[in-house]
């Protein structure tokens, strides 16, 4: 069976809540003892400083993170798990997909892109305020995940633009060198694992104020437990678990049987009271056991040290050598070896623009690339891969650009992703070095 590489990080910028365990945390430590599996987690905190600038914090973040891995049990031995920081060739691919990532694709970023948007409503400097690493936050990420060729990435939603990001540079990288240098990586959202609600019935997150932390002390655990948002319906008065923050809360802990124990407890009018005691006592069994491991590993931080160094070495263990390949590609060459001759001939026998079709949401759509393998047209989405191909085989002969653009018929098909007198530029250039 071939291996899968299956890899994420955590930023560490904050201290992990009940709704980080069930979406992300529980899920990826189960998923890191299936066979066939090679596990890559990591502590981001070279992402934490762009939106982090106090030390201790980030510091904090990166102890608590780790233990509470370490702690839920995750086997340091069977997976690689490393510090970012601790990978100087990360940073180092950083700049090398930096040098290959178009600046338009970063300009889309939906983090950066609503910071400017921001600005730009309150009438300001587009980009007052905004510094670079929010702007290169892509690249970075792209070589977390591109350093150790993942196949799968578990994410939130919020991260998939940076996952097809991040494929869109290895491809590029992979294009330009001449090689598949690169494995392109996939999301992996799990629709299954559902959002666990916070206190006011939100998706549980720490930017809403309504998450409870995952290592509150079991009385405090219980208190904010009761804290729960739920309606005034009295004990007795039969309540519907589909409409029940507090039932969905229980469910992401449950087994069915005891789902199915609750619901008919609900059915049967029991009171908020006892619903809320009874989730406690469920979550308290589940944590109980982890939560003593987790406060001996917070008392012996230089065990955790240990650990993440002993992983950052692991980790390298693939790194270095890889690294070693792409720096050879880009032509970061001992000069002792000899010099090749400018070999351009692999470029020109691939130097020719074309549609690629490919699949997202449901929905089919195609690109314009150039010979460098850039994006240079992006198509509207067509339900139907018939229509898709039909509109690729008539834009050559038929198609009309207006503006940006690329019109059949007088409909719109596709977009330009670049001013025209951009193409006109580089086709110009492309044909003066061909001479
Ligand atoms: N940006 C991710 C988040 O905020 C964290 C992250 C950094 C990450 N590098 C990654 C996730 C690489 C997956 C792969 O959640």
């Amino acid at each position: 069976m071939p291996v899968r590489r299956v890899l994420t990080g955590i930023t560490t910028t904050g201290t992990p809540h009940l709704g980080n365990y069930v979406g992300a945390i529980r899920p990826a430590i189960r998923a890191s003892v299936q066979p066939g599996v090679e596990s890559f987690y990591f502590l981001a905190d070279y992402h934490a400083l762009v939106k982090c600038q106090e030390p201790e914090r980030v510091q904090r973040s990166t102890l608590e993170i780790a233990a509470t891995w370490l702690a839920l049990g995750l086997d340091p031995d069977k997976v690689w798990f490393y510090r970012q920081s601790d990978i100087p060739e990360i940073p180092e691919l950083t700049w090398f997909l930096g040098c290959v990532a178009a600046k338009g694709l970063l300009n889309r970023a939906h983090a950066y892109k609503a910071a400017v948007d921001a600005n730009t409503q309150a009438g300001e400097d587009p980009d007052a305020g905004i510094n670079l690493g929010l702007f290169n936050y892509p690249v970075l990420m792209a070589a977390d995940i591109l350093l150790f060729n993942a196949h799968e990435v578990p994410v939130g939603r919020d991260q998939i633009q940076h996952i097809e990001m991040a494929r869109d540079m290895g491809q590029r990288f992979n294009h330009v060198y001449g090689s598949e240098y690169f494995t392109l990586p996939e999301a992996r959202v799990d629709e299954s694992t559902a959002l666990l609600p916070g206190l006011d019935g939100r998706k549980m997150s720490k930017s809403y104020d309504n998450a409870i932390p995952l290592w509150l002390p079991a009385q405090e655990l219980r208190k904010a437990i009761l804290g729960i948002v739920t309606n005034s319906q009295a004990p007795g008065e039969p309540k519907d678990p589909a409409t029940s923050h507090l039932y969905t809360i229980y469910q992401a802990f449950a087994d069915a049987a005891e789902g199915a124990a609750m619901r008919r407890a609900y059915a049967d009018g029991i009171g908020w009271g006892d619903a809320k005691q009874a989730l406690y006592e469920r979550i308290e069994r589940e944590l109980a056991p982890a939560r003593e491991r987790y406060v001996e590993l917070m008392a012996n931080p230089a065990r955790i040290e240990q650990v993440l160094r002993t992983g950052g070495a692991k980790a390298r263990a693939r790194a270095i050598p890889f690294m070693a390949t792409l720096r050879e590609s880009v032509g970061l060459r001992s000069l002792a070896t000899g010099v090749a001759a400018s070999a351009s001939k692999r470029r020109k026998e691939a130097a020719a623009p074309r549609f690629v079709q490919y699949r997202e949401d449901g929905k089919f759509r195609f690109k314009l690339v150039d010979a460098a393998g850039a994006t240079q047209a992006l198509s509207v989405p067509f339900d139907d891969p018939k229509a898709a191909g039909e509109a690729i085989r008539r834009l050559p002969a038929e198609g009309e650009l207006v503006g940006r653009e690329l019109q059949l018929d007088g409909r719109t098909v596709a977009v330009a992703e670049a001013t025209v007198l951009t193409i006109i530029t580089a086709a110009i250039r492309a044909l003066a070095s061909d001479e």
